[in-house]
């Protein structure tokens, strides 16, 4: 086993040359932003980036940490290291079902009498979590200007390792998870601790095959024919609530919901909020969940809204996991999908994030477009822990840029992209001049 001598200081103190000792960063001075292609898998409906020498990891907005299957032979830490403090401090709620992962158990001793540190990772997709060694892994992606990619970035980050068949349920190909909440040891976090950069990231997902992109690091995010977007989304932020127990997820405060400008009745007061106390309700984002899943007692209501507002359409029989599907000629066509009934959910300062056609239906075959959206069960609260009211889906978020900002605790969205003529397929991968 190879012990890392390495002060940790990684996570804990600024990054100075010199200290970032697991950087290891080749190429040019890194402290630029990097961008990596983001894919959506047709099967699972995950989105992953091929970040760890080619081999993707699926993100996860809530996640707390980065995992992935390891060597036989890897790195490991000591367990009285603050890093680790940090990275077994995550326990899954109600993970009881743990496969081991790393070589040691958890608390196992070294010869030194010294030892390793364990963390438990987490898949998301299955609910299923494991027990692992903390390791370095190296990463790689391509610093940016925010137009193009420049030239390749190589860097390390802490990260648990897990049994193979903690991959249960991802992407064929996948070699683990990639979270991106605001803990210290997140990929955004580890991004910035590692190259000097900062802690927002900006996310751009879509179905389309070409796939989206992200960028983590800051600073512009141009989508071609488009000029900058990233820094007017930042300057018209809205703040994001921190739920203190299930503290990496990010949620929005929510006022209601409306179609076709008309507030949606029979919603209780209060269904929106995040109990602080409690840990519960709330609406909370993820790249997890495929499409928007709501409560019963919000579901419903938006159901009802929805079948009133498309009363002059003809249904289609419904397709699981859908209730509500209609055939697809019903509907004349616009720039921002299927004419239909806006969505608006209403945020704070009177914000609206509007859903168009491209955003409520889906298209589930040639004929076929369903109302996209689910109600919530036990394995929908899998995905996120607390039971939140809302947790906006993967479908709901394609086509939009989404900045966040976990220092400031803010978020930025443009609202579907198809609206100024552009789209999470039009980042400029053709390596540019830096
Ligand atoms: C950097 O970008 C180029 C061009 O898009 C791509 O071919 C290459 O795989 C990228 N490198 C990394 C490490 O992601
Ligand atoms: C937000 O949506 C509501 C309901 O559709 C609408 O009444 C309101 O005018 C919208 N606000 C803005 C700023 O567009
Ligand atoms: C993409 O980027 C390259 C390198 O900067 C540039 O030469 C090319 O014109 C760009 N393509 C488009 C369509 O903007």
């Amino acid at each position: 086993m190879l012990r890392l001598l390495v002060p940790l200081l990684l996570l804990l103190s600024p990054p100075a040359p010199g200290t970032v000792l697991l950087a290891a960063a080749y190429g040019r001075p890194p402290s630029k932003p990097i961008v990596t292609p983001v894919a959506k898998d047709p099967l699972t409906s995950l989105y992953s980036i091929p970040i760890k020498d080619g081999a993707p990891l699926v993100l996860d907005l809530a996640g707390p940490l980065v995992w992935s299957t390891c060597q036989p032979s890897h790195a490991t830490i000591p367990c009285k290291s603050s890093v680790c403090k940090l990275a077994s401090s995550y326990r899954p709620p109600g993970c009881t079902n743990s496969r081991n992962g790393g070589r040691p158990g958890p608390g196992s001793s070294s010869a030194d009498g010294d030892c390793t540190c364990t963390a438990y990772p987490y898949n998301p997709a299955s609910g299923q979590c494991g027990v692992g060694d903390v390791t370095a892994v190296a990463l790689s992606a391509n610093a940016t200007d925010g137009k193009n990619p420049l030239f390749p970035v190589s860097f390390s980050t802490y990260a648990s390792c897990a049994p193979d068949g903690l991959l249960a349920s991802l992407p064929s190909g996948a070699a683990g998870v990639a979270g991106l909440s605001r803990l210290p040891l997140s990929l955004p976090s580890q991004v910035a601790s590692s190259l000097g950069v900062s802690k927002q990231f900006a996310l751009c997902i879509t179905g389309a095959r070409g796939g989206g992109a992200a960028i983590f690091g800051g600073g512009p995010f141009q989508l071609m024919a488009r000029h900058e977007l990233a820094e007017g989304l930042r300057k018209n932020a809205l703040p994001l609530l921190q739920n203190p127990s299930n503290a990496g997820a990010y949620y929005l405060r929510v006022q209601g919901i409306a179609i076709g400008e008309a507030a949606v009745t029979g919603i209780p007061p209060g269904a929106f909020d995040l109990d602080v106390r409690r840990g519960t309700g709330g609406v909370t984002l993820s790249t997890v969940a495929p499409y928007t899943t709501l409560r019963a007692d919000i579901y419903a209501p938006l159901r009802e809204a929805f079948a009133a507002a498309t009363s002059g359409v003809p249904r289609a029989p419904p397709v699981e996991p859908f209730e509500m599907c209609y055939p697809a000629s019903a509907f004349g066509a616009t720039r921002l999908g299927p004419a239909v009934a806006y969505i608006d959910l209403m945020l704070d300062g009177g914000r609206n994030w509007t859903l168009p056609g491209a955003s409520s239906l889906v298209q589930v075959d040639d004929q076929t477009l369903c109302f996209a959206f689910l109600e919530m069960d036990r394995s929908a609260a899998a995905v996120v822990p607390g039971s939140p009211a809302v947790i906006v889906g993967g479908f709901q978020m394609e086509e939009n840029l989404l900045v966040f900002d976990p220092e400031k605790s803010t978020f930025g969205f443009s609202g579907l992209l198809f609206g100024i003529e552009t789209t999470c397929g039009n980042f400029n991968f053709t390596v540019g001049s830096s």
